[in-house]
Protein backbone atom coordinates (compact mmCIF):
# COMPACT_ATOMS: atom_id res chain seq x y z
CA UNK A 1 0.00 0.00 0.00
CA UNK A 2 3.18 2.35 -0.60
CA UNK A 3 2.04 6.04 -1.40
CA UNK A 4 -1.60 5.52 -0.22
CA UNK A 5 -3.27 5.68 3.18
CA UNK A 6 -5.23 2.72 3.63
CA UNK A 7 -8.93 2.93 4.76
CA UNK A 8 -10.25 1.29 8.13
CA UNK A 9 -11.49 -1.16 6.54
CA UNK A 10 -8.27 -2.35 4.39
CA UNK A 11 -6.54 -1.46 7.73
CA UNK A 12 -9.47 -4.36 9.57
CA UNK A 13 -8.95 -6.86 6.49
CA UNK A 14 -4.87 -6.85 5.94
CA UNK A 15 -4.63 -9.53 9.29
CA UNK A 16 -7.86 -11.58 8.18
CA UNK A 17 -6.83 -12.00 4.62
CA UNK A 18 -3.02 -13.63 6.28
CA UNK A 19 -5.74 -16.04 8.02
CA UNK A 20 -7.78 -17.03 4.97
CA UNK A 21 -4.34 -17.94 3.16
CA UNK A 22 -2.89 -20.03 6.07
CA UNK A 23 -6.53 -21.65 6.64
CA UNK A 24 -7.35 -22.16 2.77
CA UNK A 25 -3.68 -23.49 1.97
CA UNK A 26 -4.14 -26.51 3.88
CA UNK A 27 -8.25 -26.88 3.79
CA UNK A 28 -7.64 -27.16 -0.07
CA UNK A 29 -4.96 -29.41 -0.18
CA UNK A 30 -6.92 -31.90 2.05
CA UNK A 31 -9.94 -31.56 0.35
CA UNK A 32 -8.52 -31.30 -3.26
CA UNK A 33 -10.86 -34.21 -4.70
CA UNK A 34 -13.87 -33.38 -2.84
CA UNK A 35 -16.74 -30.66 -3.59
CA UNK A 36 -18.10 -30.14 0.17
CA UNK A 37 -21.02 -28.42 1.52
CA UNK A 38 -20.60 -29.35 4.75
CA UNK A 39 -18.44 -30.99 7.22
CA UNK A 40 -18.73 -34.31 9.31
CA UNK A 41 -18.37 -34.72 13.14
CA UNK A 42 -14.39 -34.52 13.33
CA UNK A 43 -15.09 -31.31 11.09
CA UNK A 44 -13.74 -32.82 7.54
CA UNK A 45 -15.37 -31.91 4.21
CA UNK A 46 -17.61 -34.02 3.18
CA UNK A 47 -17.94 -34.73 -0.66
CA UNK A 48 -21.21 -33.71 -1.68
CA UNK A 49 -20.56 -33.97 -4.98
CA UNK A 50 -20.44 -38.21 -4.56
CA UNK A 51 -23.96 -37.90 -3.09
CA UNK A 52 -22.96 -37.38 1.07
CA UNK A 53 -25.16 -35.39 3.02
CA UNK A 54 -27.02 -33.10 0.31
CA UNK A 55 -27.91 -33.44 -3.11
CA UNK A 56 -25.16 -35.29 -5.08
CA UNK A 57 -23.85 -33.55 -8.39
CA UNK A 58 -25.89 -31.02 -9.36
CA UNK A 59 -26.24 -29.91 -5.43
CA UNK A 60 -26.88 -26.01 -6.01
CA UNK A 61 -23.85 -25.19 -4.11
CA UNK A 62 -21.29 -26.61 -5.92
CA UNK A 63 -19.95 -23.91 -7.73
CA UNK A 64 -18.67 -22.21 -4.52
CA UNK A 65 -15.63 -24.48 -3.77
CA UNK A 66 -14.30 -23.69 -6.71
CA UNK A 67 -15.58 -20.30 -6.84
CA UNK A 68 -13.35 -20.42 -3.25
CA UNK A 69 -10.07 -21.43 -5.32
CA UNK A 70 -10.02 -18.98 -7.52
CA UNK A 71 -10.68 -16.23 -4.76
CA UNK A 72 -7.52 -17.76 -3.81
CA UNK A 73 -5.81 -17.59 -7.08
CA UNK A 74 -6.41 -14.18 -7.62
CA UNK A 75 -5.00 -13.27 -4.55
CA UNK A 76 -1.97 -15.28 -4.39
CA UNK A 77 -1.29 -16.45 -8.11
CA UNK A 78 -0.57 -19.98 -6.57
CA UNK A 79 -0.96 -22.43 -9.27
CA UNK A 80 -2.46 -25.06 -6.54
CA UNK A 81 -5.15 -23.29 -6.53
CA UNK A 82 -6.23 -23.08 -10.12
CA UNK A 83 -5.56 -26.92 -10.69
CA UNK A 84 -8.11 -27.34 -7.99
CA UNK A 85 -10.65 -24.78 -9.37
CA UNK A 86 -10.31 -26.58 -12.88
CA UNK A 87 -10.59 -30.20 -11.47
CA UNK A 88 -13.82 -29.29 -9.13
CA UNK A 89 -15.19 -27.48 -12.56
CA UNK A 90 -14.94 -30.40 -14.82
CA UNK A 91 -16.63 -32.68 -12.22
CA UNK A 92 -19.24 -30.71 -11.75
CA UNK A 93 -19.90 -30.04 -15.23
CA UNK A 94 -20.68 -33.55 -15.38
CA UNK A 95 -23.86 -32.22 -13.92
CA UNK A 96 -25.50 -31.12 -17.34
CA UNK A 97 -26.21 -34.67 -18.55
CA UNK A 98 -28.52 -35.14 -15.59
CA UNK A 99 -30.88 -32.41 -17.25
CA UNK A 100 -33.84 -32.89 -15.22
CA UNK A 101 -32.03 -31.92 -11.69
CA UNK A 102 -30.75 -28.65 -13.11
CA UNK A 103 -33.04 -25.57 -11.83
CA UNK A 104 -32.39 -21.88 -11.79
CA UNK A 105 -29.22 -22.59 -9.13
CA UNK A 106 -26.81 -23.12 -12.55
CA UNK A 107 -26.12 -19.72 -12.12
CA UNK A 108 -24.72 -20.52 -8.72
CA UNK A 109 -23.00 -23.69 -10.29
CA UNK A 110 -21.78 -22.19 -13.33
CA UNK A 111 -20.66 -18.62 -12.37
CA UNK A 112 -17.96 -18.61 -9.94
CA UNK A 113 -16.49 -21.89 -11.62
CA UNK A 114 -16.56 -21.76 -15.46
CA UNK A 115 -17.16 -17.90 -16.08
CA UNK A 116 -14.70 -17.20 -13.85
CA UNK A 117 -12.09 -19.52 -15.29
CA UNK A 118 -12.96 -18.42 -19.29
CA UNK A 119 -12.37 -15.00 -17.67
CA UNK A 120 -9.29 -15.57 -15.57
CA UNK A 121 -7.64 -18.33 -17.91
CA UNK A 122 -9.39 -17.83 -21.15
CA UNK A 123 -10.48 -21.93 -21.02
CA UNK A 124 -12.86 -22.31 -24.27
CA UNK A 125 -14.51 -24.97 -22.51
CA UNK A 126 -15.13 -23.46 -20.05
CA UNK A 127 -17.01 -20.29 -21.69
CA UNK A 128 -19.01 -23.03 -23.74
CA UNK A 129 -19.92 -24.35 -20.18
CA UNK A 130 -20.39 -20.75 -19.12
CA UNK A 131 -22.99 -20.21 -22.39
CA UNK A 132 -24.86 -23.57 -21.51
CA UNK A 133 -25.87 -23.10 -18.36
CA UNK A 134 -27.15 -19.75 -19.54
CA UNK A 135 -28.89 -20.86 -22.04
CA UNK A 136 -30.92 -23.35 -19.65
CA UNK A 137 -31.29 -20.38 -17.22
CA UNK A 138 -32.90 -18.71 -19.89
CA UNK A 139 -34.98 -21.60 -21.03
CA UNK A 140 -36.74 -21.48 -17.53
CA UNK A 141 -38.13 -17.90 -18.14
CA UNK A 142 -41.77 -17.91 -18.63
CA UNK A 143 -43.28 -15.07 -20.71
CA UNK A 144 -46.94 -15.42 -19.10
CA UNK A 145 -45.75 -13.71 -15.72
CA UNK A 146 -41.90 -12.56 -17.10
CA UNK A 147 -40.23 -14.85 -14.33
CA UNK A 148 -37.79 -17.50 -14.20
CA UNK A 149 -39.20 -20.82 -13.00
CA UNK A 150 -37.08 -22.32 -10.00
CA UNK A 151 -36.61 -25.83 -9.62
CA UNK A 152 -38.44 -28.73 -11.40
CA UNK A 153 -39.62 -30.77 -8.45
CA UNK A 154 -39.70 -29.34 -4.70
CA UNK A 155 -41.39 -32.71 -3.39
CA UNK A 156 -43.06 -35.15 -4.81
CA UNK A 157 -46.55 -34.18 -6.06
CA UNK A 158 -45.95 -30.69 -6.07
CA UNK A 159 -47.17 -28.48 -9.29
CA UNK A 160 -44.32 -25.83 -8.85
CA UNK A 161 -44.19 -24.63 -12.73
CA UNK A 162 -45.28 -21.22 -11.74
CA UNK A 163 -43.06 -20.99 -8.80
CA UNK A 164 -40.08 -18.07 -8.44
CA UNK A 165 -37.59 -17.64 -5.87
CA UNK A 166 -35.82 -14.58 -4.44
CA UNK A 167 -32.72 -16.39 -4.41
CA UNK A 168 -32.89 -16.76 -8.42
CA UNK A 169 -31.78 -12.70 -7.95
CA UNK A 170 -28.44 -13.52 -7.42
CA UNK A 171 -28.15 -16.20 -10.48
CA UNK A 172 -29.14 -13.55 -13.11
CA UNK A 173 -25.48 -12.04 -13.15
CA UNK A 174 -25.09 -15.23 -15.39
CA UNK A 175 -27.28 -13.84 -17.98
CA UNK A 176 -25.78 -10.23 -18.14
CA UNK A 177 -22.43 -11.53 -18.78
CA UNK A 178 -24.09 -14.33 -21.58
CA UNK A 179 -25.25 -10.64 -23.25
CA UNK A 180 -22.42 -8.88 -22.59
CA UNK A 181 -20.29 -12.12 -24.01
CA UNK A 182 -22.10 -13.37 -27.27
CA UNK A 183 -23.11 -9.62 -27.95
CA UNK A 184 -26.94 -10.87 -27.95
CA UNK A 185 -29.53 -8.90 -25.87
CA UNK A 186 -31.94 -11.67 -25.32
CA UNK A 187 -30.00 -12.87 -21.90
CA UNK A 188 -29.82 -9.71 -20.55
CA UNK A 189 -33.79 -8.66 -21.72
CA UNK A 190 -34.72 -11.98 -19.38
CA UNK A 191 -32.95 -10.45 -16.66
CA UNK A 192 -34.04 -7.14 -17.17
CA UNK A 193 -38.10 -8.84 -17.11
CA UNK A 194 -37.58 -10.95 -14.09
CA UNK A 195 -35.91 -8.58 -11.98
CA UNK A 196 -38.50 -6.23 -13.10
CA UNK A 197 -41.13 -9.04 -11.33
CA UNK A 198 -39.34 -9.63 -8.35
CA UNK A 199 -39.13 -5.91 -7.29
CA UNK A 200 -42.79 -5.43 -7.98
CA UNK A 201 -43.97 -9.18 -6.30
CA UNK A 202 -41.49 -10.47 -3.75
CA UNK A 203 -40.74 -7.01 -2.03
CA UNK A 204 -43.03 -5.54 0.94
CA UNK A 205 -43.48 -2.06 1.78
CA UNK A 206 -41.60 -2.46 4.41
CA UNK A 207 -38.41 -3.50 3.24
CA UNK A 208 -38.65 -7.43 3.99
CA UNK A 209 -39.37 -10.02 1.16
CA UNK A 210 -41.05 -13.13 0.41
CA UNK A 211 -38.92 -16.24 -0.77
CA UNK A 212 -41.25 -17.70 -2.73
CA UNK A 213 -43.72 -16.54 -5.40
CA UNK A 214 -46.19 -18.79 -7.13
CA UNK A 215 -47.62 -17.75 -10.31
CA UNK A 216 -50.48 -18.82 -12.94
CA UNK A 217 -47.79 -20.77 -15.43
CA UNK A 218 -50.50 -19.93 -17.80
CA UNK A 219 -52.10 -16.53 -17.46
CA UNK A 220 -48.85 -15.46 -15.31
CA UNK A 221 -50.96 -13.94 -12.54
CA UNK A 222 -49.79 -13.82 -8.86
CA UNK A 223 -51.76 -16.58 -7.02
CA UNK A 224 -49.62 -16.45 -3.36
CA UNK A 225 -46.31 -16.50 -1.74
CA UNK A 226 -45.06 -19.15 0.19
CA UNK A 227 -43.05 -19.39 3.67
CA UNK A 228 -39.52 -21.46 2.08
CA UNK A 229 -36.97 -21.61 4.27
CA UNK A 230 -38.03 -19.03 6.82
CA UNK A 231 -39.97 -18.88 10.28
CA UNK A 232 -43.56 -18.68 8.89
CA UNK A 233 -45.65 -17.45 5.69
CA UNK A 234 -45.41 -13.47 6.21
CA UNK A 235 -41.93 -13.46 7.59
CA UNK A 236 -38.21 -12.45 6.61
CA UNK A 237 -35.54 -15.22 5.82
CA UNK A 238 -32.70 -13.62 6.19
CA UNK A 239 -30.97 -15.23 3.73
CA UNK A 240 -33.53 -14.47 1.01
CA UNK A 241 -33.14 -10.82 2.40
CA UNK A 242 -29.41 -11.38 1.76
CA UNK A 243 -30.47 -12.57 -2.27
CA UNK A 244 -32.51 -9.63 -2.79
CA UNK A 245 -29.58 -7.02 -1.42
CA UNK A 246 -27.25 -8.14 -3.41
CA UNK A 247 -29.17 -9.34 -6.75
CA UNK A 248 -30.39 -6.02 -6.82
CA UNK A 249 -27.35 -4.59 -6.23
CA UNK A 250 -25.51 -6.23 -9.12
CA UNK A 251 -28.67 -5.57 -11.48
CA UNK A 252 -28.18 -2.13 -10.97
CA UNK A 253 -24.70 -2.36 -11.95
CA UNK A 254 -25.14 -4.26 -15.29
CA UNK A 255 -28.01 -2.11 -16.19
CA UNK A 256 -28.64 1.06 -14.37
CA UNK A 257 -31.84 1.08 -13.86
CA UNK A 258 -33.06 2.85 -10.83
CA UNK A 259 -36.02 0.38 -9.69
CA UNK A 260 -33.25 -2.19 -8.66
CA UNK A 261 -30.70 0.20 -7.03
CA UNK A 262 -33.53 1.38 -4.51
CA UNK A 263 -34.95 -1.97 -4.15
CA UNK A 264 -31.43 -3.16 -2.99
CA UNK A 265 -31.37 -0.25 -1.07
CA UNK A 266 -34.90 -1.18 0.80
CA UNK A 267 -33.88 -4.34 1.30
CA UNK A 268 -30.27 -3.19 2.94
CA UNK A 269 -32.20 -1.01 5.67
CA UNK A 270 -34.71 -3.41 6.44
CA UNK A 271 -31.23 -5.40 7.53
CA UNK A 272 -29.71 -2.96 9.03
CA UNK A 273 -32.21 -1.84 11.33
CA UNK A 274 -33.84 -4.94 12.40
CA UNK A 275 -30.01 -6.27 12.93
CA UNK A 276 -30.05 -7.79 16.64
CA UNK A 277 -27.61 -5.73 19.30
CA UNK A 278 -25.53 -8.32 18.84
CA UNK A 279 -24.62 -8.17 15.35
CA UNK A 280 -25.57 -11.41 14.90
CA UNK A 281 -27.72 -12.87 12.15
CA UNK A 282 -30.70 -14.62 13.04
CA UNK A 283 -32.28 -17.03 10.59
CA UNK A 284 -35.26 -15.09 9.83
CA UNK A 285 -36.01 -11.39 11.15
CA UNK A 286 -39.19 -12.59 12.57
CA UNK A 287 -38.31 -15.19 14.35
CA UNK A 288 -39.39 -15.71 18.03
CA UNK A 289 -36.80 -15.12 20.51
CA UNK A 290 -36.34 -18.92 21.28
CA UNK A 291 -34.96 -20.72 19.43
CA UNK A 292 -32.13 -18.28 18.56
CA UNK A 293 -31.12 -19.99 15.49
CA UNK A 294 -28.57 -18.03 13.64
CA UNK A 295 -27.50 -18.24 10.13
CA UNK A 296 -24.07 -17.23 9.73
CA UNK A 297 -24.38 -17.58 5.67
CA UNK A 298 -26.86 -15.44 5.78
CA UNK A 299 -24.55 -13.02 7.55
CA UNK A 300 -21.90 -13.61 5.43
CA UNK A 301 -24.08 -13.13 1.72
CA UNK A 302 -25.57 -10.11 3.69
CA UNK A 303 -21.79 -8.36 4.25
CA UNK A 304 -20.62 -9.55 0.56
CA UNK A 305 -24.04 -7.88 -0.65
CA UNK A 306 -24.73 -4.44 1.60
CA UNK A 307 -20.77 -3.55 0.62
CA UNK A 308 -21.48 -4.17 -3.21
CA UNK A 309 -24.33 -2.07 -2.88
CA UNK A 310 -22.36 0.70 -1.31
CA UNK A 311 -19.52 0.18 -4.02
CA UNK A 312 -22.60 1.20 -6.62
CA UNK A 313 -23.23 4.21 -4.82
CA UNK A 314 -21.63 7.88 -5.11
CA UNK A 315 -19.48 8.64 -2.02
CA UNK A 316 -21.14 10.38 0.47
CA UNK A 317 -22.60 9.72 3.67
CA UNK A 318 -24.86 6.73 2.00
CA UNK A 319 -22.37 4.87 0.90
CA UNK A 320 -20.46 5.01 3.69
CA UNK A 321 -23.41 4.08 5.95
CA UNK A 322 -23.27 1.08 4.21
CA UNK A 323 -20.36 0.73 4.11
CA UNK A 324 -20.42 0.58 8.03
CA UNK A 325 -23.17 -1.80 8.32
CA UNK A 326 -21.78 -4.62 5.58
CA UNK A 327 -18.54 -3.92 7.92
CA UNK A 328 -20.41 -4.36 11.11
CA UNK A 329 -21.91 -7.28 10.19
CA UNK A 330 -18.67 -9.00 8.93
CA UNK A 331 -16.82 -7.93 11.72
CA UNK A 332 -19.06 -10.04 14.06
CA UNK A 333 -19.01 -13.23 12.13
CA UNK A 334 -15.37 -12.74 12.50
CA UNK A 335 -14.89 -12.11 15.97
CA UNK A 336 -17.88 -14.48 17.13
CA UNK A 337 -18.32 -16.82 14.23
CA UNK A 338 -15.40 -17.77 12.72
CA UNK A 339 -12.86 -21.31 13.28
CA UNK A 340 -9.43 -20.54 12.25
CA UNK A 341 -7.76 -24.01 13.70
CA UNK A 342 -7.08 -27.78 12.31
CA UNK A 343 -9.95 -28.67 14.02
CA UNK A 344 -12.05 -27.90 11.39
CA UNK A 345 -12.01 -27.89 7.56
CA UNK A 346 -14.41 -24.64 7.08
CA UNK A 347 -14.27 -21.44 8.75
CA UNK A 348 -17.23 -20.14 9.11
CA UNK A 349 -19.71 -21.52 11.72
CA UNK A 350 -23.60 -21.40 13.06
CA UNK A 351 -24.91 -21.90 9.64
CA UNK A 352 -28.81 -22.90 9.07
CA UNK A 353 -29.98 -24.41 6.04
CA UNK A 354 -33.48 -23.68 7.04
CA UNK A 355 -35.59 -22.53 9.93
CA UNK A 356 -37.87 -25.87 10.29
CA UNK A 357 -34.51 -28.19 9.79
CA UNK A 358 -33.85 -30.47 11.90
CA UNK A 359 -30.39 -29.66 12.25
CA UNK A 360 -28.50 -26.26 13.10
CA UNK A 361 -25.62 -24.25 13.42
CA UNK A 362 -23.31 -26.25 11.27
CA UNK A 363 -20.62 -25.00 8.78
CA UNK A 364 -22.05 -24.43 4.88
CA UNK A 365 -19.06 -24.12 2.60
CA UNK A 366 -20.86 -21.45 0.32
CA UNK A 367 -20.92 -19.25 3.97
CA UNK A 368 -17.09 -19.69 3.49
CA UNK A 369 -17.52 -18.29 -0.19
CA UNK A 370 -19.19 -15.23 1.02
CA UNK A 371 -17.35 -14.20 4.13
CA UNK A 372 -13.98 -14.66 1.94
CA UNK A 373 -15.16 -12.56 -0.91
CA UNK A 374 -16.59 -9.85 1.55
CA UNK A 375 -12.82 -9.79 3.19
CA UNK A 376 -11.46 -9.06 -0.04
CA UNK A 377 -13.94 -6.62 -1.07
CA UNK A 378 -13.20 -4.82 1.94
CA UNK A 379 -9.50 -5.32 1.47
CA UNK A 380 -9.93 -3.05 -1.59
CA UNK A 381 -9.47 -6.17 -4.07
CA UNK A 382 -12.67 -7.11 -5.79
CA UNK A 383 -12.42 -10.74 -6.95
CA UNK A 384 -16.11 -11.44 -7.32
CA UNK A 385 -17.49 -13.63 -10.36
CA UNK A 386 -20.73 -11.83 -10.61
N1 LIG B 1 -30.74 -20.92 -2.48
C1 LIG B 1 -31.17 -21.69 -1.38
C2 LIG B 1 -30.64 -21.25 -0.08
O1 LIG B 1 -30.20 -20.13 0.08
O2 LIG B 1 -30.64 -22.07 0.82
Amino acid sequence: MEGKTMTVYEQWAAPILGQIREKMAWSSEKNKDKIPYTTDAQGSYIDCAAGNDCGGLGWWTNGFWGGTMWLLYQDTGGESYRRIAQASEDRLSRCFDFFYDLSHDVGFQFQPTAVTDYRLTGREESRKRGLHAASLLAGRFNPAGNFIRAWNNAWPGADVRGWAIIDCMCNLPLLYWASQETNDPRFRHIAMLHADTAARCFLRADGSVRHIVEFDPETGAYIRSHSGQGYAHGSAWSRGQAWAVYGFALSYRYTKKQAYLDASKKVADYVLTHLPESGLVPCDFMQPAEPEWEDSCGAAILASGIWELAEVLPDGGEKERYRQGAWRIADTLYRQRTDWTHNCDAIVQNCTAAYHDEKHHFPMNYADYYFIEAVYKMAGKNYAPW
